[in-house]
């Protein structure tokens, strides 16, 4: 990626655009994503991973899918929650799992290089499926739905972490802005361009808000769905369980 030219929004609108522009996009910030995402969450982002992972029902040996696992946070709270589970990290970005696999010393881990449009694993695999700021990133929601709804046993569940956009319309232009000024600040810290961090902003501005998001889990499928709301609903973790 071009470090000079300012992404526009047009991308996001086109799921092979919004695939290449993410690859670009997270490679150039994977050395410092793990910091960044501290200080934009106010150090919160931990702890809402720890609540995830600690929600999750016990099981003795699960398989467990964490959805674009950067650099792995989900993925190694899995492999600790679960010692005798099989956990698969998997993200688009090679910068992202080379970082994953060196900080990962668990023995029950893997990383696996994929679109989650596109997932090479069987039907009914999973018992678990996580992700951390996932799904907002597919290049097609409805063909990552139907991909976790495929690899998911019955009954198996889901927990994904991410902002939250409200569904009224005042709200929304509220949160989008003051994202879009908090991210784009530590783009400028960090890289001297705001542009590099108002992907989130944009990319939320283009995601369902937070009912359209239960009726389109509903509608693919997935059933039980609840919420824990974090920062008074600026971020949340749905569970859903696949029916
Ligand atoms: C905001 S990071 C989240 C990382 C990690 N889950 C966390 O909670 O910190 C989003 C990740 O999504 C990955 N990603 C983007 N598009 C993807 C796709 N189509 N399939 C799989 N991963 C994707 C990026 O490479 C990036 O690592």
């Amino acid at each position: 990626m071009s470090h000079d030219r300012p992404h526009t929004a047009a991308p996001l609108d086109d799921p092979d655009a919004k695939r290449m522009l993410n690859e670009q996009l997270f490679t150039a910030i994977a050395p410092n994503y793990d910091r960044i995402n501290r200080l934009l969450s106010l150090g919160r982002d931990a702890v809402w991973k720890d609540q995830l992972v600690g929600a999750l029902p016990d099981l003795e040996a699960p398989r467990c899918l964490d959805l674009a696992c950067g650099t792995g946070d989900i993925t190694l709270r899995l492999a600790g929650r679960y010692p005798r589970g099989l956990i698969v990290g998997l993200d688009l970005t090679e910068a992202m799992t080379d970082l994953a696999r060196r900080r990962s010393t668990a023995d029950n881990v893997e990383f696996v290089r994929a679109d989650m449009c596109e997932m090479p694993f069987p039907n009914a695999h999973f018992d678990i499926v996580t992700g951390g700021y996932a799904i907002r990133n597919a290049p097609d929601l409805d063909k990552a739905l139907a991909e976790i709804h495929r690899v998911m046993k019955p009954d198996a569940v889901a927990a994904l972490l991410d902002f939250s956009k409200p569904a009224h319309r005042v709200a929304q232009i509220l949160e989008l802005a003051m994202i879009r000024l908090w991210a784009g600040f530590w783009g400028l810290v960090f890289y001297h361009k705001a542009g590099l961090y108002t992907y989130i902003a944009e990319s939320l501005r283009r995601f369902p808000d937070t009912g359209q998001l239960r009726d389109i889990l509903h509608r693919h499928g997935f059933t039980d769905i609840r919420s824990r709301r974090h920062f008074g609903g600026l971020a949340e973790t749905l569970f859903f369980r696949k029916s």
